[in-house]
């Protein structure tokens, strides 16, 4: 399969991290015979500095032109430390999702068994998580319209949703579960807010098309508290945009580290493929980022074209680069790996496929051959 895919490395540790997904597709086209293309432009801190806008329309117009976009990540302390600023790098990621239509946000969290021990949880809470959350991503009080009073004294955000931009979410939702283990929670706050009523009335209905899903509600301060006591209940999440995103943020660190959940964003048209993970600007430039986010970010990008079996042989290599102990100090705060060590291992085994017999530690960041 041919691809053209836009790199958008953005802040902090994105490139570092989106470099290491390039070198596993890279891989993934050598073993499987692909041909992807890939092109870069800049978003975020990086372009305000380059040319003043956080997404410049060079930028947009190679996502545009493009089959899908990986992203790395967004965000600079020096804006997030002064409100007055008129400009943020995350405009430049709100401005692409929308302009982009990528309105379903898909975030899948599960527990990698040789990281229970990370999780903040006991391991008999957190070992059967597997779920994921359907966000809604290009609508809600993140694009409402907002206000601020000539004296700056009050200031309001409107979250308005239509039955359309439930409706076509709410399908994505629905299928997923209907592949998956058949159930699926909406998750809002009906008791007080009239959005949340409709999102109610709107998935109610469509739940009808699909019997076999069994449809449940929660609550968001009760769905918050449910994920922390019991993970293991959820099968398919679908919810609003913000509370999406702070119940994401959450379920993250049920696996112990936020350094390995991928997302995909995909609308009718397009589609991005982001690690959930912040810029972490602490360890820019440290070779110390934990990369497994943006490679399994990649996987979930060979998957939505339909490449599964690739999709299964970066997974299955991320998975072995766990096993083997082969992470980045986040993981095990004696790994004496870098985020290029773990990319180059991952690499190295989506290519070797199953074949594995053994591997020499000892020669992982030396550039030899890992395998003995
Ligand atoms: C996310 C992020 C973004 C969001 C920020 C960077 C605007 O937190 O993708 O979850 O709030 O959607
Ligand atoms: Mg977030």
């Amino acid at each position: 399969m041919k691809l053209k895919i836009a790199l958008l490395p953005g802040d902090g540790i994105g490139p570092e991290v989106t470099a290491q997904a390039v070198s596993c597709l890279q891989a993934v086209e050598e073993t499987f015979g692909h041909e992807f293309i890939f092109a870069s432009a800049s978003v975020g801190a990086v372009a305000i500095a380059e040319t003043g806008d956080p997404l410049p329309e060079d930028t947009l117009a190679l996502c545009k032109r493009s089959d899908a976009v990986l992203f790395g990540a967004i965000g600079d302390p020096k804006f997030d430390n002064n409100p007055d600023s008129k400009v943020r790098p995350e405009q430049g990621l709100l401005k692409l999702r929308k302009e982009l239509g990528l309105f379903s946000n898909i975030r899948p969290v599960k527990v990698f068994p040789t990281l229970i021990g990370n999780s903040p949880l006991r391991r008999e809470i957190v070992e059967h998580t597997d779920f994921v959350i359907y966000r809604e991503l290009t609508g809600g009080i993140y694009f409402g319209e907002k206000t601020l009073s000539p004296d700056g004294t009050s200031a309001s955000d409107l979250c308005l949703y239509t039955e359309d931009e439930i409706s076509r979410i709410a399908h994505l939702a629905f299928k997923a579960a209907k592949n998956r283990r058949k159930k699926l929670t909406l998750v809002d706050k009906a008791n007080v807010l009239e959005s949340s009523r409709l999102w109610r009335r709107v998935v109610t209905k469509i739940a009808e098309s699909y019997p076999e899903v069994a449809l449940n509600t929660l609550f968001v301060d009760n769905a918050a508290m449910q994920l922390i006591l019991n993970p293991g209940q959820f099968d398919v999440i679908l919810t609003e945009n913000m509370f999406g995103d702070i119940l994401s943020d959450e379920g993250s660190v049920i696996g112990g580290s936020i350094g390995l959940l991928p997302s995909a964003s995909v609308g009718e048209r397009y589609s991005m493929f982001e690690p959930i993970h912040g810029s972490y600007p602490q360890a820019t430039g440290k070779n110390i980022a934990n990369p497994l986010a943006s490679i399994l970010s990649a996987a979930m990008l060979l998957e939505h074209f339909g490449l599964r079996e690739e999709a299964d042989a970066v997974s299955k290599a991320v998975d072995r680069s766990l096993r083997e102990g082969i992470v980045t100090p986040d993981l095990d705060p004696k790994s004496k790996y870098g985020t290029d060590d773990v990319g180059h291992f991952v690499a190295t085994h989506i290519a070797d496929g199953e074949d594995y017999r053994g591997l020499n530690k000892e020669n992982i960041g030396l550039g030899k051959s890992t395998i003995i």
